[in-house]
């Protein structure tokens, strides 16, 4: 992420400054396709018919928060708990640090994540194009919701996800499993195994992205596919709907120095950095793209405004869990200064008067043949 804050009527330079210089998309809907201009960049139409209140937190937000979701079952191992909330078991020393709880309501977060993602792609799991994969990896598998998705689109491929937490399903289709791995360490798998490796939403997990690309470049088959898609942790707007010194510049500035203190950056495809760190792993021609995914009811467009609703639902819900290690212990706040820091950011959230999104990249490359 940049550190510079998302200034209102700079906003689209700032979109252009902090997010990838790659072609921008946004998702196939007819409203969308007739919206869309020249414009690398273009922006995403305001509803006419969006109430102006300054706070969401009423007939919408209940609208919103009734989208019903799936609740996933985790199996507890000695997990760490801060302030009530579960973690992997961090261990220290050599031990992956990673931030987020792995508990039931992070977990539903991530799998309206996926919902949104999916809508955002135009209904797809992935952009590379992809023929006949028969081996496949998700990396930081999750709840295992993408994972499971792609076993059953592909049920000639095996899919394995792995990940810190075994908080995914054991009801899995048969050509899908789960394993628990570190994946900033030296990865198990033989060079040439997959034909597919898939990275989605590990923003701040690894000191090193390129030890990591260079795992997957050798565990990948020549003519195999990587394809990491990130968000950053901007929330911008292209009209000047949003102050300068907003709650959103605070917070992309307090998570920019909690990245360089953990030592694992959160500003991964700020200035397309994770296209050069895929380059320096070895990969050659890399392909990317940028997304903005709406926070609220307030684009026009239908498939806009439903993403728009469940990102917001799942911001709301995801919050506290992005905060509360990361402010806590790497950043020295007590508990009562993340829960004052989370009801603006959550008000934010809220404001009607704001035409927020969030920034995704998606970049994928092939290993070379020979
Ligand atoms: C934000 S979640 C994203 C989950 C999934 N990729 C998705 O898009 O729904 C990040 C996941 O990465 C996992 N993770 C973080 N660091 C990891 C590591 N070093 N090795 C394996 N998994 C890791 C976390 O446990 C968490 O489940």
């Amino acid at each position: 992420m940049a550190d510079s804050a998302p200034s209102p009527s700079a906003a689209a330079a700032s979109s252009s400054a902090s997010a990838p210089a790659t072609t921008e998309f946004t998702p196939a809907s007819p409203a969308a396709a007739a919206a869309a201009s020249p414009d690398p960049a273009p922006g995403i139409a305001v509803d006419p018919r969006f109430h102006h209140d300054e706070d969401d937190a009423d007939s919408a937000l209940g609208d919103e928060n009734a989208l019903s979701t799936t609740s996933i079952n985790s199996t507890i191992f000695e997990y760490r708990n801060l302030h009530g909330r579960t973690y992997h078991n961090f261990g220290g020393g050599e031990k992956a640090e990673y931030w987020a709880p792995n508990d039931d309501t992070q977990n539903e977060q991530l799998d309206i994540n996926h919902h949104l993602l999916s809508l955002t792609l135009g209904n797809k799991l992935y952009l590379a194009p992809l023929s006949n994969p028969k081996k496949v990896l998700d990396i930081g598998t999750g709840t295992g919701i993408w994972a499971i998705d792609f076993a059953d689109e592909f049920p000639d491929a095996a899919v394995t996800g792995i990940d810190l937490s075994p908080i995914q399903p054991s009801w899995v289709p048969p050509n899908c499993s789960f394993e628990l791995d570190d994946a900033s360490k030296e990865w198990t798998y033989p060079d040439n195994t997959f034909d597919y490796i898939h990275i989605r939403y590990m923003i701040g997990s690894f000191k090193d992205w390129q030890s990591v690309y260079r795992e997957a470049y050798r565990c990948l088959k020549p003519g195999g596919w990587l394809e990491h898609f990130e968000c950053s942790s901007s929330v911008l707007c292209d009209d000047g709907s949003i102050p300068e010194d907003s709650i959103f510049s605070e917070w992309k500035r307090v998570f920019h120095e909690a990245g360089e203190k953990l030592g694992q950056t959160f500003e991964v495809i700020d200035d397309d950095r994770y296209v050069g760190w895929m380059k320096e792993a070895g990969f050659k021609d890399v392909q990317s793209r940028t997304f903005k995914t709406p926070v609220g009811s307030w684009p026009a467009d239908k498939t806009m405004k439903e993403i728009g609703q469940f990102n917001r639902l799942g911001l709301e819900m995801g919050i506290e869990g992005f905060g509360l290690y990361v402010l806590t212990h790497i950043m020295g706040w007590s508990y009562e200064e993340v829960q004052v820091f989370m009801a603006k950011v959550r008000a934010g959230l809220r404001n009607k008067k704001w035409h927020a999104y969030c920034v995704w990249g998606a970049a994928w490359t092939q290993k070379p043949l020979e």
